[in-house]
């Protein structure tokens, strides 16, 4: 699937207020500067249709952009910027938590994590938060040209195995990307292309 049409749509704090047609979501969610925002222009081939920065904090609401007229992809703000007051972390928890609690067209999420890091103990809790509330998931492993191309392989079978050693039977789809390199994304509009294909024909 090519992006031929990405536009942004609203920029929302209360869920409520996020547009309710009834077409597929898609949500990008991870500790902020993991490059939630990036990924985002980097799939529909755009420079700045979302907002990235090199400073952690930058996305703040929930953005809603139109993709191809078909779909909905969202970005979120990240989770676990520590130089944030506790009001505000608390405040962005509950923005998210009740964005994937009632959003009853988000099909599946893209929880970010950065190559170079090992398992984060607020990523392994998201995800397990996904679990709980059987919400669909896949892994994205961001930044992949900050390591070797030797050394991918191996450090996403390491973070995929950390999971089967926790909670998980299975581990989810996952994609290596580089923003900068823009790899990786004909795989996730490809997924996203199946999972809008099954959801038209489930309905
Ligand atoms: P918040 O909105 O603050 O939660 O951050 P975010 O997850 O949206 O991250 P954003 O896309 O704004 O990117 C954060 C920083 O990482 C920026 O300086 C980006 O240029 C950089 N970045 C993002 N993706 C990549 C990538 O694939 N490779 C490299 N080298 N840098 C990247
Ligand atoms: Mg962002």
């Amino acid at each position: 699937m090519h992006v031929t049409h990405s536009e942004f749509i609203i920029s929302n704090t209360d869920v409520s207020k996020c547009p309710n047609e009834p077409i597929p979501e898609y949500a990008f969610i991870g500790r902020s500067n993991v490059g939630k925002s990036s990924l985002i222009n980097s799939l529909c081939d755009r420079k700045s249709l979302a907002k990235t920065s090199g400073r952690p904090g930058k996305t703040q609401l929930i953005n809603h952009f139109k993709i191809n007229k078909k779909w909905f992809l969202v970005d979120l703000p990240g989770y676990g910027y520590a130089r944030t007051s506790k009001t505000n972390k608390k405040a962005f928890q509950k923005l998210i938590t009740r964005y994937f609690e009632e959003r009853r067209q988000l099909i599946s999420a893209f929880v970010l994590v950065d190559i170079r890091h090992e398992p984060q103990p607020i990523d392994m809790a998201f995800m397990e938060y996904l679990g709980i509330n059987s919400i669909p998931f896949s892994i994205v492993f961001t930044k992949s040209d900050k390591v070797k191309t030797g050394a991918i392989q191996k450090r996403v079978t390491t973070y995929l195995q950390s999971l089967l050693d926790g909670v998980w039977e299975e581990a989810p789809p996952h994609f290596v990307t580089s923003s900068l390199h823009k790899t990786g994304t004909d795989e996730i509009l490809g997924y996203i292309e199946q999972l809008n294909q099954d959801f038209k024909e489930s309905t």
